[in-house]
């Protein structure tokens, strides 16, 4: 199975940059940039990765993203995230950028766009990844906020093909930015938001019904709601579910009970994904091997999940075509 995750073309569809920040690379942009760490050693710094709740993960997240301050920062950030892919047989990634996460802290949206995407190019050119990227909105700040960073997005439209919804789910539901995403629609975004991670099954109704969301990051407790699996499995409406973070943040006991093989038997939309791998314990190889080793996973399910992270991408319908026909081939 090991041999067989690691040769199959896969694409990510859950993946924060930001999250990607391996404590190597943390601790060197802190020199280099004279930031403080509340860290002495990288040991420290993992231990420090025992979370409890999503709450308790984001508070160290948000503290960890303080160390990029410059365009090559975002530039090297994402240029690791890119090899790791490159060494994963991950062929096509789409990724998640938090701007107010930056400009709160007085870095300008230029800044993290430009060294994004400037490695992004070369991924394509140089390890033949192609990439898009999605600009999530922090559900915790307010809407005016989030519309400031639509307004902020508008020079750069061409860098980004969407926008997400991501941060404290609890007590932020989609309701919240209704407004906001009928002119994320009417800009062009294509629409993705996180629901039902921690937030129950009502989140990701919300994420549908008004942010009109094309695919639903997490979505595991979707089965409290029969008629909501149901109507994912009627629009085949994608969920992109990340096991390692589901039981490294406690939305999951274990993962022998996690249920996204019991979604994908049903006829569920299921990707796998690795979420914020620097935190989490692994990348997307990580993930299926975790999956697989606990669940009854067979091949041809192994692959079906490979193809579903193809046909649930925003890539034309001749290039999902290219990756599920290579997958069938195995
Ligand atoms: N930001 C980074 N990772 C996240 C997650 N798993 N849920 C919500 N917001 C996030
Ligand atoms: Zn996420």
């Amino acid at each position: 199975m090991k041999d067989l995750i690691t040769k199959l073309p896969k694409a990510e569809l859950h993946l924060h940059i930001e999250g990607s920040l391996e404590p190597e690379l943390m601790f060197s942009l802190a020199q280099k940039n004279t930031i403080s760490l509340p860290y002495k050693t990288i040991e420290e710094v993992k231990q420090a990765y025992n979370f409890t709740s999503l709450q308790s993960f984001l508070d160290i997240y948000y503290a960890g993203a303080n160390v990029l301050i410059n365009e090559s920062d975002f530039f090297d950030l994402t240029w690791a995230y890119l090899l790791r892919c490159h060494a994963q047989n991950i062929c096509h990634t789409e990724i998640f950028f938090d701007p107010q996460t930056h400009t709160s802290r007085g870095i300008a949206f230029k800044t993290v766009i430009d060294g994004i995407t400037k490695a992004l190019q070369k991924g394509e050119q140089e390890l033949g990844i192609s990439s898009f990227l999605i600009m999530c909105f922090l559900r915790h700040l307010s809407e005016e906020n989030a519309f400031e960073t639509l307004k902020a997005s508008l020079p750069f439209k061409d860098k980004i093909i969407g926008v997400g919804l991501d941060s404290s789910e609890v007590g932020h539901p989609p309701s919240k930015f209704q407004r906001l995403f009928v002119e994320c629609k009417k800009v062009g975004y294509k629409i993705v938001a996180h629901a039902g991670e921690e937030g129950d099954s009502s989140y990701i109704w919300e994420a549908i019904n008004l942010l009109q969301v094309e695919r639903i990051d997490h979505g595991i407790r979707c089965d409290e709601d029969e008629s909501l699996v149901k109507l994912l499995i009627e629009k085949q409406i994608p969920l992109t579910v990340c096991p390692l973070s589901n039981v490294k943040l406690r939305a999951v006991k274990n993962m022998q009970e996690h249920n996204i093989l019991k979604l994908l038997r049903q006829g569920v939309l299921v990707t796998v994904n690795s979420d914020d791998p620097a935190y989490f314990g692994g990348y997307v190889n990580e993930n299926y091997e975790a999956i697989c080793d606990n669940l009854d996973l067979s091949k041809e399910e192994l692959k079906t999940l490979a193809s579903n992270s193809f046909k649930a991408s925003f890539l034309s319908d001749e290039r999902k075509k290219h990756f599920i026909n290579q997958i069938s081939q195995y």
